[in-house]
């Protein structure tokens, strides 16, 4: 097994979100990666994105054998049965993953997913990670969020894979109580926030506006404001440095507290789209105020007012995100980043950053009112209730 050296750091397990386990310049080179591109992630199930988000939840290296077993029921949910040659005698890695793949045989897509999706269960529950099942039963406390945290290192993962981790009252509720959580806790040096599945966050559920009782829209929309004040005070009272780790496209509100946040990594896959004007709504997050700041107005108007969609490279010389990956190796050169960053010395980082915010702090609770405010007055409006009604209706 020495051969299969190249397996050895589990972060290398986030490949394709997979246990692939090689390195940047060998995905590039790979016949067998080359020659069998792996498919839309839309076309798999749900549970299968859950499971390779929670795959990346994994402390400890599961061993070569687990890893080349990931692997081939990986390729085989993706792509079916091995359609390449074997790899060359000198190839000792691909071959012992291309055998892994065949020994498979003729297993079907629909098997291979719910064997990986059993295989990454037992592995994340043998290492003492909470199961999705599991969550619920054992009380955690969060039902649309997986919280870890080791060596001081916090993670908060959306996890609403199926809803693009749309954000829900409840989960607006608990993503302040991971927050306050996340400051209290004195081995909490940084927190990050990273979304499961293909998407980082499509911003607010915008089943919150329906099914509701029209008599009563006054009522809710204010109530609605309150949980937004709250939700975007708890950003501006962040007392640790917060990180998102942005791992595909970002929209609406994910977009606009971005400007509360210390640093944002992305994926070259990511886009930032604030679709408010679309919507019939106004922004929030403070980004009315932080995002002309840090991309003058010509720029920040385009993005708030005219539902301009940014890339990841725009968005980074837009000066909202600190730096691009590739998408390939994203998850494996920012986690080992973000280790790094939860050893330096916590109070050092905590005066830090109240140096760099405080100066702004009350400007900010001022925005935050006037944001919330208006989009009380806007959520409604006709011109949003027509917008959300035309997206519940798109697909008929
Ligand atoms: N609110 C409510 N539901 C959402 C949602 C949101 N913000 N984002 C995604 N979903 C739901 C979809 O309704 C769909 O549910 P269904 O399977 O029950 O139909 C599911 O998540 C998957 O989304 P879908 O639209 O089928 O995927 P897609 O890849 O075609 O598009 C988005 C993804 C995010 C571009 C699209 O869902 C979208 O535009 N969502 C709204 C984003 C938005 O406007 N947010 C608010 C900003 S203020």
């Amino acid at each position: 097994m020495a051969t299969l050296r190249c397996f050895s750091r589990v972060s290398q397990l986030y490949r394709y979100g997979s246990a692939v386990g090689i390195t940047a310049s060998r995905v590039q080179s790979s016949p067998l990666i080359r020659a069998t591109p792996v498919r839309l992630m839309s076309a798999l199930s749900p549970e299968f994105e859950d499971a390779k988000a929670r795959l990346g939840t994994l402390k400890e290296d599961p061993g070569n054998e687990a890893k080349l077993k990931i692997y081939a029921l990986f390729k085989q949910s993706t792509t079916g049965a091995v359609n390449t040659k074997r790899p060359g005698m000198m190839d000792f890695v691909g071959r012992a993953k291309w055998d892994a793949w065949n020994s498979l045989g003729n297993m079907s897509q629909g098997d291979a997913q719910k064997a990986y999706i059993d295989l990454i269960n037992s592995l994340v529950k043998e290492q003492g990670g909470p199961e999705p099942e599991a969550q619920a039963e054992s009380g955690q406390k969060y039902q649309n969020l997986l919280v870890t945290c080791e060596d001081g290192l916090r993670t908060i993962t959306l996890n609403r894979p199926k809803k693009m981790n749309a954000i829900t009252r409840e989960m607006y509720d608990e993503w302040v109580a991971a927050l306050d959580e996340a400051a209290a806790d004195p081995k909490t040096v940084v927190t990050a926030i990273t979304g499961a599945g293909k998407y980082y966050c499509s911003g607010n559920d915008l089943s919150n506006f329906t099914n509701i009782d029209m008599s009563k829209i006054h009522e809710l929309a204010k109530d609605s404001g309150v949980l937004l004040e709250r939700f975007v005070s708890a950003f501006i009272e962040f007392p640790k440095p917060l990180v998102a780790v942005v791992n595909g496209p970002a929209v609406g509100v994910s977009v606009t507290i971005m400007g509360l946040f210390d640093a944002i990594y992305s994926t070259d896959a990511a886009t930032f789209n604030t679709p408010f004007s679309a919507l019939g709504q106004s922004p929030e997050g403070c980004s009315s105020y932080i995002f002309p700041k840090l991309m003058g107005f010509a720029k920040a108007s385009e993005l708030l007012m005219f539902n301009k969609k940014l890339t990841a490279h725009q968005a980074c010389e837009l000066g909202l995100v600190t730096e691009v990956f590739p998408d390939a190796t994203f998850q494996q050169e920012v986690w080992p980043k973000l280790k790094a960053y939860a050893k330096l010395p916590p109070k050092s980082l905590i005066y830090s950053k109240a140096l760099i915010r405080d100066v702004e702090r009350e400007t900010l609770h001022k925005v935050n009112v006037a944001e919330c405010d208006r989009l009380v007055e806007r959520w409604t409006s006709e011109d949003c209730m027509n917008a959300i009604m035309n997206f519940f209706n798109r697909k008929n």
